[in-house]
Protein backbone atom coordinates (compact mmCIF):
# COMPACT_ATOMS: atom_id res chain seq x y z
CA UNK A 1 0.00 0.00 0.00
CA UNK A 2 3.24 2.09 0.67
CA UNK A 3 4.38 1.58 -2.03
CA UNK A 4 1.23 2.28 -4.03
CA UNK A 5 0.75 5.86 -2.39
CA UNK A 6 4.74 6.56 -3.36
CA UNK A 7 3.81 5.10 -6.31
CA UNK A 8 1.49 7.44 -6.97
CA UNK A 9 3.13 10.57 -5.59
CA UNK A 10 6.03 10.05 -7.67
CA UNK A 11 3.58 9.32 -10.95
CA UNK A 12 1.70 12.45 -10.06
CA UNK A 13 5.10 14.45 -9.84
CA UNK A 14 5.70 13.30 -13.48
CA UNK A 15 3.08 14.60 -14.77
CA UNK A 16 3.19 18.16 -13.27
CA UNK A 17 6.75 18.16 -14.34
CA UNK A 18 5.38 17.11 -17.94
CA UNK A 19 2.87 19.47 -18.12
CA UNK A 20 4.82 22.24 -16.87
CA UNK A 21 7.38 21.69 -19.65
CA UNK A 22 4.59 21.44 -22.43
CA UNK A 23 3.07 24.58 -21.12
CA UNK A 24 6.84 26.06 -21.49
CA UNK A 25 7.76 25.32 -25.25
CA UNK A 26 4.02 25.97 -25.89
CA UNK A 27 4.07 29.70 -24.88
CA UNK A 28 7.82 29.48 -25.95
CA UNK A 29 6.88 28.61 -29.54
CA UNK A 30 3.67 30.46 -29.47
CA UNK A 31 5.69 33.47 -28.58
CA UNK A 32 8.58 32.86 -31.14
CA UNK A 33 5.96 32.42 -33.92
CA UNK A 34 4.01 35.51 -32.61
CA UNK A 35 7.27 37.92 -32.88
CA UNK A 36 8.14 36.33 -36.54
CA UNK A 37 4.56 37.08 -37.66
CA UNK A 38 5.28 40.60 -36.36
CA UNK A 39 8.57 40.80 -38.21
CA UNK A 40 8.20 39.12 -41.34
CA UNK A 41 4.53 39.37 -42.16
CA UNK A 42 3.02 42.59 -40.23
CA UNK A 43 6.21 44.56 -41.32
CA UNK A 44 6.05 44.11 -45.04
CA UNK A 45 2.10 45.68 -44.86
CA UNK A 46 3.21 48.68 -42.16
CA UNK A 47 7.15 49.00 -42.79
CA UNK A 48 8.46 51.74 -40.69
CA UNK A 49 8.97 55.54 -42.75
CA UNK A 50 12.67 55.59 -42.90
CA UNK A 51 12.44 59.01 -44.07
CA UNK A 52 11.71 59.82 -40.11
CA UNK A 53 15.94 59.09 -39.16
CA UNK A 54 16.88 61.83 -41.52
CA UNK A 55 17.72 63.12 -45.23
CA UNK A 56 20.74 61.24 -46.07
CA UNK A 57 21.77 57.25 -46.33
CA UNK A 58 25.64 56.53 -46.29
CA UNK A 59 26.02 52.77 -47.47
CA UNK A 60 29.06 51.16 -47.56
CA UNK A 61 30.04 48.34 -50.61
CA UNK A 62 26.91 49.90 -52.19
CA UNK A 63 27.90 48.88 -56.14
CA UNK A 64 26.66 45.48 -56.35
CA UNK A 65 25.02 42.91 -54.60
CA UNK A 66 23.21 43.78 -51.15
CA UNK A 67 24.72 47.11 -50.83
CA UNK A 68 23.48 48.37 -54.03
CA UNK A 69 20.18 46.64 -53.24
CA UNK A 70 20.04 48.76 -49.78
CA UNK A 71 20.77 51.95 -51.91
CA UNK A 72 18.60 51.44 -54.13
CA UNK A 73 15.65 50.76 -51.98
CA UNK A 74 16.37 53.40 -49.61
CA UNK A 75 16.16 55.83 -52.69
CA UNK A 76 12.96 54.54 -53.56
CA UNK A 77 11.71 54.97 -50.05
CA UNK A 78 12.75 58.92 -49.87
CA UNK A 79 16.11 59.35 -48.88
CA UNK A 80 19.28 61.07 -50.09
CA UNK A 81 22.17 58.01 -50.71
CA UNK A 82 25.69 58.34 -50.13
CA UNK A 83 27.87 55.34 -52.29
CA UNK A 84 30.96 54.23 -50.98
CA UNK A 85 32.94 51.81 -52.76
CA UNK A 86 36.36 50.80 -54.56
CA UNK A 87 35.17 51.62 -58.41
CA UNK A 88 34.61 55.27 -59.38
CA UNK A 89 32.95 53.88 -62.57
CA UNK A 90 30.68 51.54 -60.96
CA UNK A 91 29.80 54.41 -58.07
CA UNK A 92 28.57 56.85 -60.92
CA UNK A 93 26.52 54.29 -62.52
CA UNK A 94 24.81 53.41 -59.77
CA UNK A 95 24.60 57.13 -58.77
CA UNK A 96 23.12 58.26 -62.04
CA UNK A 97 20.12 55.27 -61.27
CA UNK A 98 19.02 56.79 -58.16
CA UNK A 99 19.34 60.29 -59.59
CA UNK A 100 17.27 59.13 -62.98
CA UNK A 101 15.12 56.44 -61.59
CA UNK A 102 14.05 58.20 -58.03
CA UNK A 103 15.04 61.81 -58.41
CA UNK A 104 17.15 61.27 -55.31
CA UNK A 105 20.54 63.10 -54.62
CA UNK A 106 23.99 60.94 -54.44
CA UNK A 107 27.15 61.68 -53.03
CA UNK A 108 30.10 59.02 -53.95
CA UNK A 109 33.01 58.44 -52.15
CA UNK A 110 35.87 56.24 -53.68
CA UNK A 111 36.91 54.37 -50.67
CA UNK A 112 38.98 50.75 -50.18
CA UNK A 113 37.89 48.94 -46.72
CA UNK A 114 41.08 46.94 -46.89
CA UNK A 115 43.19 49.19 -46.42
CA UNK A 116 42.57 50.11 -43.24
CA UNK A 117 42.95 53.67 -41.03
CA UNK A 118 44.17 55.76 -43.39
CA UNK A 119 40.72 55.98 -45.09
CA UNK A 120 38.22 57.40 -42.40
CA UNK A 121 39.21 61.08 -42.44
CA UNK A 122 38.71 61.01 -46.33
CA UNK A 123 35.35 59.58 -45.83
CA UNK A 124 34.55 62.22 -42.23
CA UNK A 125 35.56 65.30 -44.25
CA UNK A 126 32.88 64.07 -47.48
CA UNK A 127 30.17 63.27 -44.99
CA UNK A 128 30.56 66.32 -42.74
CA UNK A 129 28.06 68.60 -43.55
CA UNK A 130 25.52 65.99 -44.13
CA UNK A 131 22.41 64.69 -41.98
CA UNK A 132 23.15 61.41 -41.76
CA UNK A 133 19.60 59.24 -40.61
CA UNK A 134 20.34 55.50 -41.59
CA UNK A 135 23.98 54.14 -42.06
CA UNK A 136 24.32 51.26 -43.74
CA UNK A 137 27.42 48.77 -42.69
CA UNK A 138 27.36 46.28 -45.67
CA UNK A 139 30.79 46.02 -47.32
CA UNK A 140 32.35 42.90 -46.37
CA UNK A 141 34.11 39.68 -48.29
CA UNK A 142 35.01 36.53 -47.75
CA UNK A 143 38.55 35.12 -46.75
CA UNK A 144 38.69 32.73 -50.33
CA UNK A 145 36.03 32.55 -53.01
CA UNK A 146 35.55 29.21 -51.86
CA UNK A 147 35.23 26.84 -48.69
CA UNK A 148 38.86 26.33 -47.17
CA UNK A 149 41.21 25.90 -44.29
CA UNK A 150 42.83 28.73 -42.93
CA UNK A 151 46.36 28.46 -43.91
CA UNK A 152 44.72 27.65 -47.74
CA UNK A 153 44.73 31.18 -49.36
CA UNK A 154 47.83 32.81 -51.24
CA UNK A 155 49.35 35.22 -49.12
CA UNK A 156 47.63 34.55 -45.82
CA UNK A 157 49.52 37.58 -43.83
CA UNK A 158 47.91 39.89 -46.36
CA UNK A 159 44.80 38.28 -46.92
CA UNK A 160 44.14 38.74 -42.77
CA UNK A 161 44.49 42.31 -42.64
CA UNK A 162 42.49 42.99 -45.60
CA UNK A 163 39.47 40.92 -44.13
CA UNK A 164 39.56 42.05 -40.71
CA UNK A 165 39.99 46.07 -41.88
CA UNK A 166 36.90 44.99 -44.47
CA UNK A 167 34.58 43.33 -42.07
CA UNK A 168 35.39 44.92 -38.57
CA UNK A 169 37.67 48.21 -38.61
CA UNK A 170 34.95 49.35 -41.31
CA UNK A 171 31.98 48.85 -39.08
CA UNK A 172 33.43 50.21 -36.25
CA UNK A 173 35.23 53.00 -37.68
CA UNK A 174 32.12 54.12 -39.60
CA UNK A 175 29.66 53.79 -36.57
CA UNK A 176 32.39 56.09 -34.47
CA UNK A 177 32.20 58.21 -37.04
CA UNK A 178 28.55 59.13 -37.61
CA UNK A 179 26.81 58.32 -34.50
CA UNK A 180 27.62 61.27 -32.62
CA UNK A 181 25.63 63.48 -35.05
CA UNK A 182 22.99 60.66 -34.73
CA UNK A 183 23.20 60.81 -30.66
CA UNK A 184 23.09 65.03 -31.02
CA UNK A 185 19.81 64.44 -32.47
CA UNK A 186 18.07 61.89 -30.53
CA UNK A 187 17.38 59.88 -33.74
CA UNK A 188 19.11 57.40 -36.77
CA UNK A 189 19.80 54.10 -37.00
CA UNK A 190 22.51 51.51 -37.86
CA UNK A 191 22.55 48.43 -39.75
CA UNK A 192 25.09 46.30 -39.97
CA UNK A 193 25.05 43.41 -41.95
CA UNK A 194 26.36 39.92 -40.51
CA UNK A 195 25.72 36.89 -41.59
CA UNK A 196 23.92 33.28 -40.97
CA UNK A 197 27.91 31.90 -41.02
CA UNK A 198 28.49 34.30 -38.11
CA UNK A 199 25.55 32.68 -36.28
CA UNK A 200 27.27 29.37 -35.38
CA UNK A 201 30.99 28.94 -35.71
CA UNK A 202 31.93 27.65 -39.07
CA UNK A 203 35.23 25.39 -39.69
CA UNK A 204 36.40 26.31 -43.58
CA UNK A 205 34.53 30.12 -43.35
CA UNK A 206 37.03 30.23 -40.25
CA UNK A 207 37.77 33.83 -40.49
CA UNK A 208 34.77 34.95 -41.89
CA UNK A 209 32.81 33.40 -39.36
CA UNK A 210 34.62 35.27 -37.11
CA UNK A 211 34.39 38.30 -37.95
CA UNK A 212 30.86 38.03 -38.46
CA UNK A 213 30.20 36.92 -34.96
CA UNK A 214 32.43 40.48 -34.19
CA UNK A 215 29.17 42.00 -36.48
CA UNK A 216 26.61 40.66 -34.39
CA UNK A 217 28.14 41.32 -30.83
CA UNK A 218 28.94 44.83 -31.82
CA UNK A 219 25.89 45.68 -33.19
CA UNK A 220 23.83 44.40 -29.96
CA UNK A 221 25.58 46.25 -27.54
CA UNK A 222 25.56 49.05 -29.39
CA UNK A 223 22.00 48.92 -30.05
CA UNK A 224 21.60 48.02 -25.72
CA UNK A 225 24.20 51.44 -25.16
CA UNK A 226 22.33 53.89 -27.14
CA UNK A 227 18.92 52.79 -28.32
CA UNK A 228 17.57 54.78 -24.73
CA UNK A 229 19.81 57.91 -26.72
CA UNK A 230 17.33 57.44 -29.80
CA UNK A 231 19.71 55.61 -32.19
CA UNK A 232 18.78 52.13 -33.30
CA UNK A 233 21.44 49.64 -34.29
CA UNK A 234 19.89 46.55 -36.33
CA UNK A 235 21.68 43.31 -36.82
CA UNK A 236 21.10 41.51 -40.28
CA UNK A 237 22.35 37.81 -40.83
CA UNK A 238 21.16 36.72 -43.98
CA UNK A 239 21.85 32.99 -45.61
CA UNK A 240 22.46 32.67 -49.12
CA UNK A 241 21.50 35.48 -51.69
CA UNK A 242 22.22 35.29 -54.95
CA UNK A 243 25.36 38.02 -55.24
CA UNK A 244 29.06 38.21 -57.13
CA UNK A 245 30.40 36.87 -53.30
CA UNK A 246 28.25 33.59 -53.97
CA UNK A 247 28.87 33.43 -57.55
CA UNK A 248 25.22 34.48 -58.74
CA UNK A 249 24.16 31.03 -57.50
CA UNK A 250 20.55 30.78 -58.82
CA UNK A 251 17.73 32.32 -57.00
CA UNK A 252 15.18 29.88 -55.53
CA UNK A 253 13.08 29.49 -52.78
CA UNK A 254 15.87 29.36 -50.33
CA UNK A 255 18.28 31.89 -52.19
CA UNK A 256 17.16 35.48 -52.11
CA UNK A 257 17.89 38.06 -54.71
CA UNK A 258 19.74 41.10 -53.69
CA UNK A 259 16.49 43.57 -54.66
CA UNK A 260 14.06 41.46 -52.72
CA UNK A 261 16.35 40.88 -49.67
CA UNK A 262 16.66 44.79 -48.93
CA UNK A 263 13.45 45.63 -49.61
CA UNK A 264 12.65 42.47 -46.97
CA UNK A 265 14.71 43.06 -44.59
CA UNK A 266 14.60 47.46 -44.75
CA UNK A 267 10.82 46.06 -43.80
CA UNK A 268 11.71 45.12 -40.35
CA UNK A 269 13.04 47.78 -39.52
CA UNK A 270 11.71 48.97 -36.17
CA UNK A 271 10.57 45.80 -35.27
CA UNK A 272 13.50 43.46 -34.82
CA UNK A 273 16.92 45.00 -33.80
CA UNK A 274 18.46 41.14 -34.72
CA UNK A 275 16.93 39.47 -37.57
CA UNK A 276 18.11 36.65 -40.55
CA UNK A 277 16.42 39.89 -42.81
CA UNK A 278 13.71 37.74 -44.58
CA UNK A 279 11.02 34.90 -43.57
CA UNK A 280 12.84 32.26 -45.64
CA UNK A 281 16.13 32.71 -44.01
CA UNK A 282 14.80 33.05 -40.26
CA UNK A 283 13.08 29.73 -41.11
CA UNK A 284 16.39 28.25 -42.40
CA UNK A 285 18.13 29.79 -39.70
CA UNK A 286 16.04 27.52 -37.22
CA UNK A 287 15.96 24.17 -38.88
CA UNK A 288 19.96 24.75 -39.36
CA UNK A 289 20.16 25.36 -35.01
CA UNK A 290 17.90 22.11 -34.60
CA UNK A 291 19.89 19.70 -37.25
CA UNK A 292 22.91 21.03 -37.82
CA UNK A 293 23.99 22.61 -34.29
CA UNK A 294 27.49 23.88 -33.39
CA UNK A 295 28.55 20.85 -31.68
CA UNK A 296 27.79 18.61 -35.30
CA UNK A 297 29.24 21.33 -37.50
CA UNK A 298 32.37 21.34 -35.19
CA UNK A 299 33.08 17.40 -35.06
CA UNK A 300 36.20 15.97 -36.61
CA UNK A 301 33.53 13.59 -38.73
CA UNK A 302 31.35 16.66 -39.81
CA UNK A 303 34.62 19.08 -40.73
CA UNK A 304 36.37 15.84 -42.74
CA UNK A 305 32.83 15.85 -44.47
CA UNK A 306 33.18 19.97 -45.47
CA UNK A 307 36.32 19.21 -46.64
CA UNK A 308 35.66 16.59 -49.12
CA UNK A 309 32.63 18.39 -50.70
CA UNK A 310 34.61 21.49 -50.79
CA UNK A 311 37.04 19.75 -52.75
CA UNK A 312 34.78 18.53 -55.09
CA UNK A 313 32.87 21.77 -55.98
CA UNK A 314 36.80 23.33 -56.30
CA UNK A 315 37.04 23.23 -59.82
CA UNK A 316 33.10 24.13 -60.20
CA UNK A 317 33.64 27.24 -57.96
CA UNK A 318 36.77 28.32 -59.86
CA UNK A 319 35.20 28.03 -63.61
CA UNK A 320 32.10 30.17 -61.68
CA UNK A 321 34.31 32.68 -60.28
CA UNK A 322 35.98 33.59 -63.55
CA UNK A 323 32.99 33.54 -65.45
CA UNK A 324 31.23 35.97 -62.85
CA UNK A 325 34.49 38.16 -63.36
CA UNK A 326 34.35 38.09 -67.14
CA UNK A 327 30.83 39.25 -66.58
CA UNK A 328 31.65 42.22 -64.75
CA UNK A 329 34.38 43.44 -66.68
CA UNK A 330 32.10 42.64 -69.72
CA UNK A 331 30.05 45.06 -67.96
CA UNK A 332 31.61 47.94 -67.61
CA UNK A 333 34.01 48.27 -70.67
N1 LIG B 1 25.67 37.18 -50.51
C1 LIG B 1 25.38 36.45 -49.46
O1 LIG B 1 24.86 35.33 -49.56
C2 LIG B 1 25.65 36.99 -48.08
C3 LIG B 1 25.21 36.22 -46.99
C4 LIG B 1 25.46 36.70 -45.73
C5 LIG B 1 26.07 37.91 -45.53
N2 LIG B 1 26.50 38.63 -46.60
C6 LIG B 1 27.16 39.90 -46.33
O2 LIG B 1 26.53 40.93 -47.08
C7 LIG B 1 27.46 41.95 -47.40
C8 LIG B 1 27.42 42.22 -48.89
O3 LIG B 1 27.73 41.02 -49.56
P1 LIG B 1 27.43 40.82 -51.12
O4 LIG B 1 27.18 39.39 -51.30
O5 LIG B 1 26.45 41.82 -51.60
O6 LIG B 1 28.90 41.15 -51.71
P2 LIG B 1 29.34 41.49 -53.21
O7 LIG B 1 28.30 41.11 -54.17
O8 LIG B 1 30.70 40.94 -53.34
O9 LIG B 1 29.43 43.11 -53.20
C9 LIG B 1 30.36 43.74 -52.43
C10 LIG B 1 30.24 45.25 -52.57
O10 LIG B 1 31.23 45.83 -51.74
C11 LIG B 1 32.16 46.55 -52.54
N3 LIG B 1 33.48 46.25 -52.02
C12 LIG B 1 34.08 45.04 -51.98
N4 LIG B 1 35.28 45.15 -51.40
C13 LIG B 1 35.43 46.44 -51.07
C14 LIG B 1 36.47 47.18 -50.45
N5 LIG B 1 37.60 46.61 -50.08
N6 LIG B 1 36.30 48.50 -50.25
C15 LIG B 1 35.17 49.12 -50.65
N7 LIG B 1 34.15 48.47 -51.23
C16 LIG B 1 34.28 47.15 -51.45
C17 LIG B 1 31.96 46.09 -53.97
O11 LIG B 1 32.15 47.16 -54.88
P3 LIG B 1 33.53 47.54 -55.62
O12 LIG B 1 34.02 46.28 -56.24
O13 LIG B 1 33.14 48.61 -56.58
O14 LIG B 1 34.42 48.07 -54.55
C18 LIG B 1 30.48 45.75 -53.96
O15 LIG B 1 29.73 46.93 -54.14
C19 LIG B 1 28.82 41.44 -46.91
O16 LIG B 1 29.08 42.02 -45.66
C20 LIG B 1 28.62 39.96 -46.75
O17 LIG B 1 29.45 39.41 -45.79
C21 LIG B 1 26.31 38.19 -47.88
Amino acid sequence: MAGFVQCGCFGSFLCLLGGVTALYYMLKWSWRIWQGFKVYVVSSVYPADVREYGQWAVVTGSTAGIGRAYAIELARRGLDIVLISRSQEKLRRVADEIESRYRRQTRVIQADFTKGHSIYPVIAEQLKSLKIGILVNNVGMNYAGTLVNFLDVSDPEKRITEVINCNILSVTQMSRMILPQMVGRGEGLIINISSEAGSQPQPMLTLYSATKVFVSYFSQCLHAEYQPRGVTVQCVTPFMVSTNMTHNIKVNPLVKSAESFARDALNTVGYSSFTSGCITHALQHIALAIFFPAWLRLSPFCVRCVQRFAQEIKQQIEEKMSQCQKKQEDRYM
